[in-house]
C-alpha cells in the first residue's frame, strides 16, 4: 500500500474479462476506488475486501482470486433439522468467508426434510422421530423428545435465492439407496419388509431401498424435484454406507443403481454427485466424487479420471472434536484442531475441483452448536481454498484475533481460542473420542475395494 488514503465514497465497479473468474482488482487512489471483477462474484468479493480495509481505505492496489472453484461446506439438516432462518444465517456466514458451495444433506435414516410432490408421507411421517439419541451410540442414551421439521418447496426456493445473492451454489443431496430408513418408514413399499419408525439412534440403518422398477421411479421423481428446485449442475445422490444385508445380490447392484440415476440426471442436463463409495464397480462418466473416507479415495477418484471434491474425514469433519479438553461438547471422532484444518492440502491435480468441510449434526442440536463446531475452523478452511498452497499458520494465527472481532460483531458462537467455556460442555450427551491411528487403520480397510479396482 502506498501512503495516503483513497476516497472510499466513490467506487467505480465494473466487470473485466481480463480478471480471473471470481477474482477482482481494487485500485485505491485519492480520487476514488476502481473495482474490477472477473464476474459478479468477483465484484462481491472485492466489495468485501474494500469493507475490511476500513474507511477511508489506504491507497494502493489489491489483486486477488481464489485457488479453487469449489469452496464448500456440507451441512447435515437431516440429523437435526435447521429452520430456514438458521440456514440463511449460515449462508451469510459462509459467504462472509468466501465459501461458495453449500452442500445440503437433506435426508437420512433419522429424518426426511423436503416436500416431494405426490409423496406426502415423506414429510407427514418421514420428517419426524419420536426421540433422539444423546451423545455417542456407545452410551445408548435417548432424550425421549420428538424432533423434526422439513422444508417446503417455497422454503427451498428461498434458500437457493438467498444463496445465489451471496454467490453460493446450493448442491442438494438425497442420500440413496442406503440411509433411507425415514423414507421407508413413510412408504414401507420402498423397503425390503421393514415396517418401523424413523430411526432414533445414530449409526447406519440396514433398512435400505429395494431396487424394484417402482422404487427406481420413486428415486427419479425425487431427483426430478431436486432438478426443478435447485439450479446446481450437480445433484447429490449420496451413495455412502449402504449395507447390502437386505439385497439378494451384492455391491454390484449399487453400481447399477448409481448408473441409472446418473443417466436420469444426464437427461435433465445435470451430473451426479456422490460420496466416494460410488467409485466401487466404477462411477458413471462425468460423476463428481466427494472423497471422504480418509485421504486415499481422492487419489482413487483421480486415477479413475473423475473430478473430485476433497473432504477427508480425519482432516475436514467439523463434528470431530477440536481439542482434548474434557469440556468440549460431545467429543467424537479423531482430534481435529484449527491448525490441522489450516494445514490440509488436497492432491495436486486439475481434477480436484476443490475442498469442503462436512458438518454432520448428530451432536449439534442447534445452529448455536453448529457455530461452535464450525468456527474458527471454517476460517482456516477459507484460507486453504482461497489462498496459495504454501500457508503459514503463525501468520494466520496472528490475523485471527482481528477476524474474531468481526465474528463477535456478528454474534457468532465460535469456539474461543482459549478453549471451551463452561457452558459449552454437554455432559448429558457424552462422546466417544477416537485415536487417529485406529481410525486410519479402519479407513484403510474400508477402502480396500478402491485399491483393488485400480490394481
Ligand atoms: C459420510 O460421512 N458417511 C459421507
Amino acid at each position: 500500500m502506498e501512503p495516503g488514503t483513497a476516497a472510499g465514497a466513490t467506487v467505480d465497479a465494473r466487470l473485466d474479462p481480463d480478471v480471473p473468474p471470481e477474482g477482482y482488482v481494487l485500485d485505491l487512489a485519492p480520487e476514488g476506488v476502481v473495482l474490477r471483477g472477473g464476474s459478479e462474484a468477483g465484484l462481491f468479493y472485492g466489495r468485501q475486501t474494500l469493507a475490511r480495509l476500513g474507511s477511508p481505505p489506504p491507497c494502493g492496489r489489491v489483486e486477488d482470486a481464489p485457488r479453487f472453484a469449489w469452496r464448500g461446506v456440507m451441512l447435515d439438516v437431516a440429523r437435526h433439522f435447521m429452520p430456514v432462518p438458521d440456514v440463511l444465517r449460515f449462508l451469510d456466514l459462509i459467504a462472509f468467508h468466501r465459501l461458495n458451495v453449500l452442500h445440503l444433506h437433506l435426508t437420512d435414516d433419522q429424518g426426511w426434510r423436503i416436500e416431494v410432490p405426490g409423496w406426502p408421507r415423506l414429510t407427514s411421517v418421514g420428517a419426524w422421530r419420536s426421540s433422539t439419541m444423546l451423545g455417542s451410540r456407545v452410551h445408548g442414551r435417548y432424550d425421549d423428545q420428538p424432533h423434526g421439521g422439513f422444508y417446503t418447496t417455497d422454503d427451498l426456493r428461498e434458500i437457493v435465492e438467498y444463496a445465489a445473492e451471496r454467490h453460493v451454489t446450493v448442491v442438494p443431496e438425497v442420500d440413496m439407496p442406503g440411509h433411507m430408513q425415514a423414507a421407508i418408514a413413510a412408504y414401507p413399499r420402498l423397503g425390503n419388509g421393514f415396517d418401523g419408525p424413523v430411526r432414533t439412534g445414530w449409526g447406519i440403518s440396514t433398512h435400505v431401498l429395494n431396487l424394484s422398477p417402482e422404487t427406481l421411479d420413486f428415486c427419479r421423481r425425487v431427483l426430478d424435484h431436486l432438478c426443478d428446485v435447485f439450479p446446481s449442475e450437480l445433484i447429490g445422490i449420496g451413495g455412502d454406507e449402504c449395507p447390502t444385508d437386505e439385497w439378494p445380490g451384492g455391491r454390484e447392484l449399487q453400481a447399477d443403481f448409481t448408473a441409472r440415476m446418473a443417466e436420469h440426471l444426464a437427461g435433465r442436463g445435470r451430473r451426479l454427485f456422490g460420496w466416494d463409495e460410488i467409485l466401487a464397480g466404477g462411477a458413471p462418466d462425468g460423476a463428481v466424487v466427494a472423497a471422504w473416507r480418509g485421504v486415499e479415495p481422492a487419489e482413487a477418484a483421480i486415477r479413475a479420471g473423475h473430478r473430485v471434491v476433497c473432504c477427508p474425514d480425519v482432516k475436514l469433519y467439523l463434528d470431530y472434536r477440536q481439542s482434548d479438553d474434557p469440556g468440549e461438547p460431545t467429543p467424537v471422532g479423531t482430534l481435529l484442531t484449527l491448525e490441522d484444518v489450516h494445514a490440509y492440502e488436497p492432491p495436486d491435480s486439475p481434477l480436484v475441483l476443490g475442498v469442503q468441510a462436512n458438518i454432520w449434526t448428530e451432536h449439534m442440536e442447534s445452529l448455536r452448536r453448529v457455530e461452535y463446531m464450525a468456527f474458527p475452523r471454517l476460517c482456516a478452511l477459507a484460507e486453504v481454498v482461497w489462498g496459495p498452497a504454501g500457508r503459514d499458520f503463525a501468520d494466520f494465527a496472528a490475523r485471527l484475533p482481528g477476524h474474531l472481532e468481526r465474528l463477535d460483531a456478528l454474534g457468532v458462537n465460535y469456539r474461543p481460542l482459549t478453549g471451551p467455556r463452561p457452558g459449552d460442555a454437554r455432559p448429558g450427551a457424552p462422546g466417544h473420542p477416537r485415536e487417529l491411528a485406529d481410525r486410519l487403520a479402519e479407513l484403510h480397510e474400508m477402502t480396500a475395494d478402491l485399491r483393488g479396482d485400480q490394481a
